[in-house]
């Protein structure tokens, strides 16, 4: 069964569960490991991100879509280019703690976004799957939707009535910039000058990294290449703030 969560709320426990933030948070991770991170810790929340702080860490995140205070970087994906260290550690808004919550749900946890569609498909195969769109604030987020459907729309498996309207709304768009470029998201980002950013989030199957997550505590999860990298023991000298 293919199925579809708008919003972080609806998640549920499933075999595979998707995390989709193309504006910007699942974007972003992508990008980093395929720029050389070799994990990315996502911190449920600014103060846990900056507890998580160590030598071989960078700090990156956004409130309102811009780098919060004693940060290194911000939450743009051409900000991890190049690695400025071994691990990210990552807190925004809506897309880290949906990976938070997908890695307490799902014993495995795919991290999607348009630079990765071919690879998520692939990765997907023919398991049931859950696309869970981060969404902003509570509330569906137009270009996870649409990233979802693009994903639905190539599954095999039946398709629940949320994955049907995921599918219609990709099939909405002719192309990728042209959803993304519609969403509110990509309008707060314009606002604060960073409209870079959504033309290089539209960009699709750049990559065929697929990122795994796996809960590390309760309000930070694991992500990296592989799940066997995910769930590795964090050396004794990095762990002492988990
Ligand atoms: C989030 O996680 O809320 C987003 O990635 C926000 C952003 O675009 O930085």
């Amino acid at each position: 069964m293919v199925d579809v969560a708008f919003t972080r709320a609806e998640a549920r426990e499933e075999e595979v569960t998707v995390v989709i933030d193309v504006l910007r948070a699942t974007s972003t991770i992508v990008q980093a490991l395929d720029a050389g991170y070799r994990r990315v810790l996502c911190a449920a929340s600014l103060g846990r991100a900056r507890e998580l702080a160590a030598p071989g860490r960078v700090l990156a995140g956004e409130r309102h879509c811009e780098r919060p205070s004693g940060f290194q970087l911000g939450n743009s994906p051409s900000d991890t280019i190049p690695p400025a260290g071994d691990e990210l550690v990552l807190a925004t808004t809506n897309g880290a703690p949906s990976i938070v919550r997908a890695a307490s749900l799902s014993p495995v946890v795919l991290i999607a976004c348009l630079l990765n569609l071919d690879a998520v498909v692939a990765a997907i195969g023919d398991r049931d799957v859950q696309l869970l769109c981060s969404g902003t604030d509570g509330h569906p987020a137009l270009e996870d939707v649409y990233a979802a459907g693009r994903i639905a729309s190539r599954l095999p498996g039946p398709a629940t009535d949320a994955a049907l309207i995921a599918c219609a709304v990709a099939r909405a768009y002719p192309e990728p910039r042209a959803a993304l470029a519609a969403s509110a998201d990509a309008q707060v980002l314009r606002s604060v000058g960073l409209e870079a950013d959504v033309d290089w989030c539209a960009r699709e199957s750049v990559t065929t990294i697929v990122p795994q997550a796996a809960a590390l505590t309760d309000d930070v999860a694991v992500v990296a290449r592989t799940h066997r990298e995910a769930s590795k023991e964090t050396p004794e000298h990095l762990a002492r703030n988990l």
